[in-house]
């Protein structure tokens, strides 16, 4: 017989059918003459409510049937008299496939996240998990229909590389260079016996090369995973996360940041619209206003507003902040999320940032002083999409490159873009961990990586 899934089984209208679900038991309940085990699969939130009649030859292992264990059923979908559920499968055939002790963690009481995190191989078998881990393959499957249903080819670009794409410095060094080639070499080792002959890291981003296909292709986009070497232990940083960044050919700022707008409301929709069962149990357990707030979201147009603006909002302000505000500084997590939370109360893109604080590949601005990059700023979050027009002008683009002391020959590719056939265009880079938060209101963007790293902890 064919396995049926829960959520097929559950969505079954016909009683009377015979069917084999395969699972595992969240809860096992006896009363008189009959056992009543609740079994779930992962295909959805809903368990599958079981009746063991005590007669029945399989009552025999009943003593195997604990929370953790695996199980394979037969039996005939019934209309259920409890109002818990609308239908129960009354087993006919039952078998064991793997038993679970009571040294099993995920026992019926809740458990907090933090101790989940410790025991990331079994938490994606709780609800919470297992809702969370759902929504983020729904989310990168509307990530990629967004841009294919808009003509956006999406490009694999490199995870090992030989640039720093922002300039940050914060890179994981990829090499095979052993403690030997150090010894041999004190100080420091020869990058040209290095394995690629150069000097090789993680990506931090794919945009450099999405630049290259954005002006072939026009419109594309890379959607992979990113590395950041930095030291920063907060709840929205990762060490390794994804990055969604489309690049646009013959695109200036404004259409980047109407992309960017509807991009984040489609995916806002699309969670809205399918995921209604993560969101009731989201809404329960994780954060009460959620769907309130992604309403409002998805129905209001988002505060634009240049970078001097907001510094004087936040200079305005009565408030006090831990870390000073200063025209031609960057803008801090707390300064972000003061303007969308408190000031506006709804998504903020910031636009024209002053040069300095920006990487060197953002297209300067007349007035000599900004460049033409934006950020998306959402409650809760503060940043969750960071992008900018490109400098196109080869001559700009050199005084950049060396006022950020970059060494223009190992750009020589990145250069000939602008020498040959060179045209406006813009992209951003959108944090798909924090995208995923904030659909779903979990805080800690160490929830909703399976295998999260972070500075000190690559477990599992
Ligand atoms: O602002 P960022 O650094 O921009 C770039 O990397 C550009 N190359 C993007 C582009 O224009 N194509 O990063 C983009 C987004 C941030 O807004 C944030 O959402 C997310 O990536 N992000 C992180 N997410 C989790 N952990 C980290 N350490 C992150 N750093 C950035
Ligand atoms: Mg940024």
């Amino acid at each position: 017989m064919a396995r049926t899934r829960i959520k097929e089984a559950l969505a079954n209208e016909s009683a009377g059918v015979s069917i084999q679900v395969q699972g595992w038991i969240r809860t096992r309940r006896d009363s008189k003459g009959f056992s009543f085990l609740a079994v779930n699969d992962g295909s959805c939130l809903k368990n599958l409510q079981v009746i063991l009649d005590a007669t029945h030859p399989d009552y025999s292992k009943i003593e195997q049937l604990t929370t953790g264990a695996s199980v394979s059923i037969e039996g005939v979908l019934t209309p259920s008299q409890g109002k818990e559920q609308k239908w129960e499968l009354l087993a006919s055939r039952l078998d064991v496939l793997g038993i679970a002790d009571h040294s099993y963690p995920l026992q019926k009481k809740g458990h907090s996240p933090e101790y989940l995190r410790e025991i990331a191989h079994l938490r994606p078998r709780s609800n919470l998990f297992g809702c969370l881990f759902r929504v983020r393959s729904r989310l990168a499957y509307a990530i990629h229909t967004f841009f294919q249903e808009r003509g956006f080819f999406y490009i694999h670009t490199p995870i090992i590389t030989s640039s720093d794409c922002e300039g940050a410095g914060e890179m994981f060094r990829v090499t095979t260079l052993g403690p030997e080639a150090a010894a041999a070499n004190p100080g420091k080792t020869d990058p040209n016996q290095d394995f690629f002959g150069k000097p090789t890291f993680l990506t931090v981003s794919g945009q450099l090369e999405a630049e290259i296909f954005a002006c072939a292709l026009s419109n594309v986009y890379t959607f992979g995973p990113t590395f950041r070497a930095e030291n920063s232990n907060t709840s929205r940083h990762a060490s390794e996360f994804w990055m969604i960044e489309p690049e646009m050919a013959f695109c200036d700022l404004g259409g980047d940041m109407d992309l960017a707008e509807e991009f984040i409301k489609y995916l806002i929709r699309d969670f809205l619209n399918v995921c209604q069962e993560e969101l009731g149990l989201f809404t329960q357990f994780v954060d009460k206003d959620l769907q309130t707030r992604l309403e409002f979201v998805l129905n209001r147009e988002f505060k634009r507003i240049p970078y001097a603006e907001a510094v004087d909002i936040l200079l305005r302000s009565k408030k006090t902040f831990e870390f000073p505000i200063l025209h031609g500084a960057n803008l801090q997590s707390e300064h972000e999320r003061f303007l969308t939370e408190e000031h506006f109360k709804c998504p903020v893109t910031v636009f024209d940032y002053p040069k300095e604080i920006k990487p060197f590949y953002m297209r300067a601005n007349d007035d000599g002083k900004t460049a033409a990059a934006m950020d998306v700023l959402v409650p809760r979050i503060g940043e969750i999409v960071g992008g900018s027009q490109r400098e196109e002008r080869l001559d700009l683009l050199e005084g950049a490159m060396k006022h950020h002391g970059l060494n223009l020959e190992n750009y020589w590719w990145y250069l000939d873009l602008r020498r040959y056939g060179s045209v406006p265009h813009s992209g951003f880079g959108l944090g798909f961990e924090r995208m995923l938060m904030f659909i779903t209101g979990v805080a800690n963007i160490r929830d909703i990586i399976p295998f999260p790293r972070t500075p000190g902890h690559a477990e599992f």
